[in-house]
């Protein structure tokens, strides 16, 4: 299979998943649309300064945390593959009494009208295993940033797959799997889905590669996500996973900058 058939069948399947999770107390749209912020401390500590900045959310699902940003002033574009969750997005911002733009694009596919149109990039959660080939993910990231622009991602740590029988290398084709979805109410939204393992060291290449100067990257011992099996809430939003009695990396965080 090519990467094209890959892409649409996480097309198709992202698309079936959009009605459960936004239904989800997992994702609790009435708690945002009361007021609350979707996003996690771990990104509103590190990602404070949005306000008056244009700001490119990739793979922003039904726009949650995109439009969280726009609370915070950012002002903000969100892409996603899925036009269900597009869809569900611009639903969403008008209920909400929000602006942003949401386009339905694969990443590789988003180009900006011009180059380096957003000062902040930002993905999240989630988003890497969906990509065959970091270096063209990275060259998206870094073509869409104005120099001297930030980029940001908080993500889930690759440990975390070889801990669960899975490769922490890239395999040349990708672990394909037909499960239900994570939300509580998903176990019966069965979707068949590609994803592609990275180490942590070829993220880290592929953005320097493609002209975004690393500053920090931050590892944590919790998820603010109850996502994966057998984990421990021991402080209020503060998921742990152990193994053979210590704590797991379970999520990580990168700051770059796109240098000239
Ligand atoms: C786990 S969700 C990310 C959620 C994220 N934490 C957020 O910001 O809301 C993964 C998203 O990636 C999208 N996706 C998967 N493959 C993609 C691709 N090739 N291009 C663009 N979006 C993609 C899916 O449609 C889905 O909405």
């Amino acid at each position: 299979m090519s990467d094209t058939d890959y892409f649409e069948m996480n097309r198709m399947g992202w698309d079936q998943r959009v009605k459960a999770h936004f239904e989800s107390r997992f994702y609790d749209v009435e708690g945002f649309l009361a007021g609350q912020t979707s996003l996690r401390e771990i990104e509103l500590a590190e990602l404070s300064e949005v306000s008056g900045k244009r700001l490119l959310h990739l793979q922003c699902h039904f726009g949650l945390d995109t439009l969280s940003w726009v609370r915070k002033g950012a002002i903000c574009t969100g892409v996603d593959i899925s036009s269900m969750a597009i869809q569900q997005a611009r639903e969403l911002m008008g209920r909400a009494k929000l602006n942003a733009e949401f386009v339905c694009s694969d990443v590789y596919g988003f180009r900006p009208k011009e180059v380096g149109s957003f000062e902040i990039v930002y993905t999240s959660y989630g988003s890497v295993c969906w990509m065959p080939d970091l270096n063209r993910w990275a060259e998206v990231i870094s073509s869409n940033l104005a120099v001297g622009g930030t980029f940001y991602m908080v993500e889930f740590h690759p440990i975390y797959d070889l801990l669960a029988g899975y490769s922490y290398f890239t395999t040349e084709v990708p672990d394909v799997e037909e499960e239900g979805t994570y939300t509580e109410n998903g176990a019966d939204v069965v979707a068949k889905l590609a994803t592609w393992a990275h180490p942590l060291s070829s993220v880290i290449n592929a953005l320097i590669g493609a002209g975004i100067q690393v500053e920090r990257v931050n590892e944590f011992s919790f998820s603010p996500y109850n996502c994966f099996d057998d984990m421990v809430e021991r402080e209020p939003g503060r998921f742990y996973l152990s193994h053979r009695g210590n704590d797991v990396p379970i999520v990580y965080s990168l700051i770059g900058r796109k240098v000239a």
